[in-house]
């Protein structure tokens, strides 16, 4: 997309209505970085307990994906998890790591390149919402496997990631695979607290969005005028992430004016939780079928392994 129809597509969310912000946006260097900061918090139990679920299978994960297989990971960011499967898989064909943060995209390519010298890593720079290109790697692999960790599914409201769902088991191909880290339904308290740790990493995160868009943008938020909000909505079943404003203001974004009330959020970010009943059939609609399900003993979250119906 160019940087225009971005523009557009950002002005277009903060007229509407309920004014919003695409996610995406979070991630530029610094987003990247403060997200980093946010999986190694001690109240965001996600990141671990799905390192717990990969550490104690992956055995299993790797004699389902087989010998000689393309990794697809969509927003790979700092691809950790991915580490435990690429030193487990099977004489790995290919490693495709797609992410919107290019600086951070490279940089982490390049780490696991001096990691895993006999892998090729074939890194994408790409919206993974929109249609991109694969790459040829010189060994062809035996079957795709799409890779989607961190519950970032859970990112998207359910017709968007029923569309997502569709691109994967498009990319999985006829004899591929989606493996995929679902979060699941629980205590609304650990779920929020998840979002609201107390070093206000998520606040600094959240708020950053804003920081982008001026210098990317030109847009002229002030970032004092801004408190981060997340709630669980029990009907929705989600995390819902906003900025409040403090006051009455006005931001400009070349001839558009934008105003917003005291009080008035802008959504940031949704965080669905799923049971598992809930995500089987989402991925039904997309034409998967869960085949295997492994949690932790708590059943905090999910890690599902998916293949066509
Ligand atoms: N997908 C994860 C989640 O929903 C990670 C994530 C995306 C996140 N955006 C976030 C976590 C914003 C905290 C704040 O939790």
């Amino acid at each position: 997309m160019t940087n225009h129809g971005a523009l557009r597509e950002i002005i277009e969310g903060l007229l509407q209505a309920e004014k919003m912000i695409s996610p995406k946006y979070f991630y530029d260097e610094r987003g990247s970085q403060l997200f980093e900061k946010i999986t190694q918090l001690p109240e965001y139990y996600l990141t671990k307990t799905e390192l717990d679920i990969m550490h104690a299978n992956v055995g299993e994960f790797a004699e389902l994906v087989g010998p000689q297989a393309s990794l697809i990971e969509f927003g790979s960011g700092s691809s950790r998890k991915t580490r435990v499967l690429l030193k487990n898989l099977i004489n790995q064909a290919v490693y495709v790591p797609v992410d919107i943060s290019e600086q951070h995209l490279l940089e982490s390519a390049r780490r696991l390149r001096s990691e895993f010298p006999d892998l090729e890593i074939l890194p994408v720079v790409a919206d993974f919402t929109r249609p991109f290109e694969l790459p040829s790697p010189t060994v062809m692999p035996l079957r795709n496997i799409v890779y989607f960790p961190g519950s970032t599914i859970g990112n998207f409201t359910h017709d968007a990631a029923i569309e997502l769902l569709k691109v994967m088991h498009h990319g999985a191909g006829m004899d591929g695979a989606m493996l995929i880290g679902v979060d699941l339904q629980k205590d609304p308290n650990i779920i929020e607290r998840a979002y609201n740790d107390s070093a206000g990493v998520t606040a600094e995160f959240n708020l950053n969005v804003l920081r982008h868009l001026n210098r990317e943008y030109d847009f002229d938020f002030d970032l004092d005028a801004f408190t981060h909000d997340a709630r669980y909505n029990p009907e929705a079943g989600r995390i819902e992430m906003r900025l409040i404003s403090s006051r009455d203001q006005i931001v400009n974004v070349g001839p558009e004016i934008i105003s917003i009330t005291a009080g008035e959020g802008v959504l940031t970010e949704y965080s669905h939780k799923y049971t598992l009943d809930d995500f089987t059939a989402m991925a039904e609609l997309a034409g998967f079928k869960v085949a295997k399900v492994w949690t932790d003993a708590d059943d905090l979250f999910s890690i599902q392994y998916c293949v066509r119906i």
